[in-house]
C-alpha cells in the first residue's frame, strides 16, 4: 500500500508491506527525509519519529541563509548529492554539466503505477499474483536541468520494497556519471552490526559480522561479477538480534556485476546505506535527452530477528524473482558427471552412468564440461560448441534420445562467455575476446573473457548455443563462468568506463535472446561455482550451483550463509564421493544426502564403485527426498539455534504446518557430550506431531576394530570378511520417535544419549565427527 498524505503542505508518503512501514516526507526545501522503517505501526506520528532540529550544530554549512537549522549534514536522508553541505557518502557523483561535482536534487512531483514499472536493459522484479505497486518521485537540479526518479516499489506479501533511480539529462551540455547507486537511506543506529557473505572459490558466503563503528563498513566486488569474495547481499542487524529475535533488515541488489554495498555511521548516530553498481572504472556520459538506469535495489524488515528477514526474501524471489514454467516447480533429481569423470569419458561410460542413476530414481542427466571441440583438458576447445565425434560419435540428439528411452532427461553444460585461446574460435576470431591492444593478457584457468560489449559475439554465442539447444533434446542447461575479468577493454567502446556494465547488459541480453523462446529449459547458473550468486541471474536461472565444494561439512557453512539471501529452491546440491574432491575429509554416505537434500538435490560421483548396500541407501534418500521435496525446496526454511558450537540444524515446515523436516547436523565429536536438544519452531501449538528419525544406514567399515564389542568372533577389521560384510550389510541408525504437542517441540525435545565410549545399544546415537540425522514431523491425523 502506498499512502500520501500532507501537513503544512507538504507530501508525506508511508509505504506499507503485510507487516513492514516506510515513511518519508518532502522537506521545505524540497529534499526527501527518511522517517521511520520498520514494523508496520498503527499511527505514524511525525511528532515522535522525526528528529528534532532545535539547536545550530557548530562547523556545519546552513542551506537556507534564513534558516540556520537547516544542514542538510543533519538530515536522514532518501537522497543526497554533493556540495550542499551533507559531507557522508554521497549515492551520486556527476560531473554536472556544468563541469563541476555540486548536484542538489529537489522534488518536483510524483506519481503512482500499478504493478511494476519495468526496465528495458536490467532484469527486475515483477509482480507475480500479489498486491504490488510503484511510487515515482521526480526530483530535480534546478540549475542544471538534470532530472532524477527514484521508484519505490512496494511487495506487500513479501515485505520487500525496491527502489532504483533513473537520470535523465535535459542540459544541452553533457554529464558523466562516475559513481550512481540505486538506493540510499539514513537509519538511526541500533548498535548495528552489518553482515556480510563472504569467501572465494569452494568457500562461499561464509557469514561474517562487522560491528559499526564511526566511518564506513563496504562490501563490494570489482571482479567483473557479482563474486565469491563478497555476495552482493547483505543485513543489519541490531545488537540484540538473533535467528528468531531482534530488528534485522535485509539489502540486496537484482544484479550481476561490480556492486558496492556500505553502511556510513555518522556522528549524529545515523547509518547511511547505499547500495549499486561499483563505481570502480566506471564512467558514463549522458548527452541531453538521454538517461541513465541503475538496477533495482530490495530492502527487507523483520522484528523477528534472521530468520523473519530471510522468510521475506526467500517469499520475495520465489514470487517475483523466479519466473516462467519453472517458477514455483519442484525441482529434478539430477546426476552430473563432473566429479565422475571431468573429461574422460565417452558414450558407453555416461549410458552406463546413467543407467545406474536410473536404477536409483535419478530425473535428470546432465553431461559436464568436456562435449564438444578438442575439450579434452581445460587447456582448450572452449567457445567451439561442436559435438566431440570421438566421445560421442552419433551426436547428441542420439545421446539424448538414448537417455529419454532409459526415462531420463537430458542436461547440458557450456560455458559460453569464454574462450580458449586453444580454439577455432580464437583462431578465427581473436578480436572476439577481451584483450588490451599492447599489453599481455592474463589468463584464468587457461581461457580468455568474449568481449559481450560487442554485438557481433552476442549474435555468435546466441547462434551457437541455441543451435545445439535446437539440435537435442535438451531440458536442463549448466551456464558456467569460469574466471574473473582482467585487461577489461572493447574496442566497441568509445568510453572504457562503460565496460563492466555494458558486459553484464550484453550477457542479459543473451540469457534473454536463449532462453526466452525456450522456457521449458531449466537453466542452472555456475560461475567456478557460486562466484555469480545473485538476484540479476535468478531472473534468468531458477537455480545456481551454489559451490564447487560438495563436502558436506564445508556446505553446511555456505548454504547456511546463502540462506540468509537466497531459498533453497535455488540453491543446488549434490551428494559426491568421500574423500571429498576439495577437502579430503570423509564424512558418512547419510550426512553428504541430509545436508543435500536442503536445496536442489542431485548426485555427482561415478555410480560403479558403489557397493549393493551403499546403492539401498541412495535409492532410499533419492526416494525419501521425492517425497518431501515439496517441504524441502519451497517450505518455510529457518536455521535453529543449536546452543552448540559443534552443531548446525536446519528446518523447513510446510506451508499449513501439517509437517516438517528437520536436519540435525554434528560438525564434530565432543567427548561425553551432554544431551542435545531438538527444537522445531512454528508448528500449530495447539496440534501433536509424530516425530521420526528418517532410518539410515551406518557403514561397518566406520568403525574399524570396533565391531569386535558388537560381534561374537574376532574379525580383521581390514580383511576380506569384514570388507565383504562392509558392502552388503549395514547396521541401522538409531531410530526415535516420539508424539508431542507443537508447543512442546517449539520448546525442544531431548534426543537418545550419543555414543560415549561406554557400550552401544540399538538406542545410541552414533555420529561422531561429521554425523547427522532427519527428522520427519508429522500432524497426528485430526479426528
Ligand atoms: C566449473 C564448475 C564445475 C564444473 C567445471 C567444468 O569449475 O563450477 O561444476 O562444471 O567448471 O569445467
Amino acid at each position: 500500500m502506498i499512502h500520501i498524505s500532507s501537513e503544512d503542505s507538504r507530501d508525506i508518503f508511508t509505504l506499507e508491506t503485510k507487516s513492514t512501514g516506510y515513511v518519508f516526507q518532502v522537506t521545505k526545501y524540497g529534499h526527501l527525509e527518511h522517517i521511520y522503517y520498520g514494523s508496520k505501526l498503527t499511527h505514524y506520528d511525525l511528532d515522535g519519529l522525526c528528529r528534532k532540529r532545535k539547536v545550530v550544530i557548530g562547523s556545519s554549512i546552513v542551506y537556507h541563509p534564513d534558516d540556520p537549522l537547516y544542514c542538510l549534514d543533519m538530515f536522514p536522508l532518501e537522497w543526497s548529492g554533493i556540495g550542499r553541505g551533507d559531507y557522508r557518502f554521497s549515492p551520486a557523483e556527476i560531473k554536472m554539466p556544468d563541469g563541476s561535482f555540486v548536484s542538489d536534487f529537489i522534488y518536483k512531483n510524483h506519481k503512482i503505477h500499478e504493478g511494476c514499472v519495468p526496465s528495458d536493459k536490467l532484469p527486475t522484479a515483477y509482480k507475480g499474483e500479489s498486491g504490488v505497486k510503484t511510487l515515482e518521485i521526480l526530483l530535480e537540479d534546478n540549475c542544471t536541468q538534470v532530472e532524477l526518479s527514484l521508484l519505490y516499489t512496494v511487495f506487500e506479501e513479501s515485505n520487500v520494497i525496491s527502489r532504483r533511480v533513473i537520470l535523465t539529462n535535459h542540459n544541452p551540455s553533457p554529464l558523466t556519471i562516475r559513481r550512481l547507486m540505486s538506493m540510499c537511506v539514513d537509519l538511526p543506529n541500533q548498535n548495528f552490526r552489518m553482515i556480510t557473505f563472504d569467501g572465494g572459490w569452494i568457500k562461499e558466503t561464509h557469514r561474517h559480522d562487522h560491528p559499526l563503528r564511526h566511518g564506513m563498513v563496504v562490501n563490494s566486488s570489482t571482479t567483473g561479477g557479482s563474486s565469491n569474495r563478497h555476495n552482493p547481499g547483505f543485513l543489519l542487524a541490531s545488537s540484540d538480534s538473533s535467528e528468531n529475535q531482534g530488528d534485522v533488515y535485509g539489502f540486496n541488489l537484482i544484479y550481476s556485476g561490480n556492486h558496492i554495498g556500505c553502511a556510513q555511521l555518522s556522528d549524529r548516530q545515523l547509518v547511511r546505506i547505499c547500495l549499486g553498481i561499483n563505481p570502480h572504472c566506471f564512467e558514463w556520459t549522458l548527452r541531453q535527452g538521454e538517461s541513465f538506469e541503475t538496477p533495482e535495489a530490495v530492502m527487507t524488515y523483520s522484528a523477528s530477528g534472521f530468520n523473519g528477514m530471510s522468510q521475506n526474501f526467500h517469499n520475495f524471489i520465489n514470487h517475483h524473482i523466479i519466473r516462467g514454467e519453472w517458477k514455483g516447480k519442484e525441482r529434478p533429481v539430477l546426476i552430473n558427471n563432473w566429479e565422475a569423470h571431468f573429461f574422460k569419458f565417452n558414450q558407453r561410460k555416461l549410458l552406463r552412468l546413467a543407467r545406474r542413476a536410473k536404477k536409483l530414481g535419478v530425473e535428470l542427466f546432465v553431461l559436464d564440461d568436456g562435449w564438444f571441440g578438442k575439450r579434452n583438458n581445460d587447456h582448450a576447445g572452449l567457445g567451439d560448441y561442436t559435438v566431440n565425434r570421438k566421445k560421442l560419435p552419433q551426436g547428441l540428439n542420439h545421446f539424448s534420445k538414448r537417455l529419454k528411452k532409459l526415462g531420463l532427461a537430458f542436461g547440458l553444460w557450456f560455458e559460453p562467455e569464454m574462450v580458449n585461446p586453444d580454439s577455432d574460435l580464437f583462431r578465427n576470431h581473436p578480436e572476439y575476446a577481451v584483450t588490451l591492444p599492447g599489453r599481455e593478457s592474463t589468463l584464468g584457468r587457461n581461457q580468455l573473457v568474449l568481449d559481450l560489449c560487442n554485438p557481433k559475439v552476442r549474435d555468435y554465442i546466441v547462434t551457437s548455443v541455441s543451435q545445439i539447444l535446437d539440435d537435442a533434446d535438451i531440458s536442463y542447461v549448466k551456464w558456467d563462468m569460469n574466471r574473473h575479468i582482467s585487461e577489461a577493454f572493447s574496442p566497441c567502446l568509445e568510453n572504457q568506463g562503460e565496460f563492466f556494465h555494458r558486459y553484464i547488459l550484453g550477457l542479459y541480453d543473451i540469457l534473454t535472446r536463449i532462453f526466452g523462446p525456450r522456457p521449458h529449459i531449466l537453466l542452472e547458473s555456475c560461475s567456478s561455482g557460486g562466484n555469480r550468486f545473485d538476484l540479476g541471474l535468478l531472473c534468468y536461472s531458477p537455480q545456481i550451483w551454489a559451490s564447487d565444494d560438495t563436502d558436506p561439512v564445508e556446505r553446511l557453512n555456505i548454504v547456511s550463509g546463502l540462506s540468509y539471501l537466497y531459498p533453497l529452491s535455488t540453491i543446488g546440491a549434490h551428494v559426491s564421493e568421500v574423500p571429498h574432491q576439495q577437502t579430503l575429509r570423509e564424512t558418512p554416505l547419510s550426512t553428504r544426502f541430509n545436508v543435500s537434500c536442503f536445496g536442489c538435490l542431485g548426485y555427482e560421483m561415478d555410480l560403479k564403485y558403489l557397493s549393493p548396500v551403499e546403492k539401498k541407501e541412495i535409492k532410499e534418500q533419492i526416494a525419501f527426498y521425492k517425497q518431501h521435496r515439496k517441504t524441502f525446496q519451497y517450505g518455510t526454511f529457518s536455521r535453529i539455534e543449536t546452543g552448540k558450537a559443534n552443531k548446525v540444524q536446519w528446518q523447513c515446515l510446510y506451508q499449513d504446518k501439517s509437517k516438517a523436516v528437520t536436519g540435525f547436523f554434528q560438525t564434530q565429536s565432543t567427548a561425553s557430550e551432554a544431551p542435545d536438544l531438538l527444537r522445531i519452531i512454528g508448528l500449530n501449538p495447539l496440534r501433536r506431531y509424530d516425530i521420526r528419525t528418517k532410518p539410515q544406514r551406518l557403514f561397518i567399515k566406520r568403525f574399524g576394530g570396533l565391531v569386535k564389542h558388537i560381534l561374537p568372533i574376532e574379525l580383521n577389521p581390514n580383511g576380506l570378511i569384514l570388507r565383504l560384510v562392509n558392502r552388503h550389510y549395514a547396521l541401522p541408525d538409531c531410530v526415535e520417535h516420539y508424539k508431542v504437542g507443537g508447543d512442546t517441540l517449539e520448546k525442544g525435545i531431548f534426543l537418545n544419549d550419543q555414543f560415549m565410549g561406554s557400550y552401544y545399544n540399538p538406542q545410541t546415537r552414533l555420529l561422531g565427527d561429521f554425523g547427522s540425522n532427519l527428522y520427519v514431523i508429522e500432524s497426528e491425523v485430526q479426528q
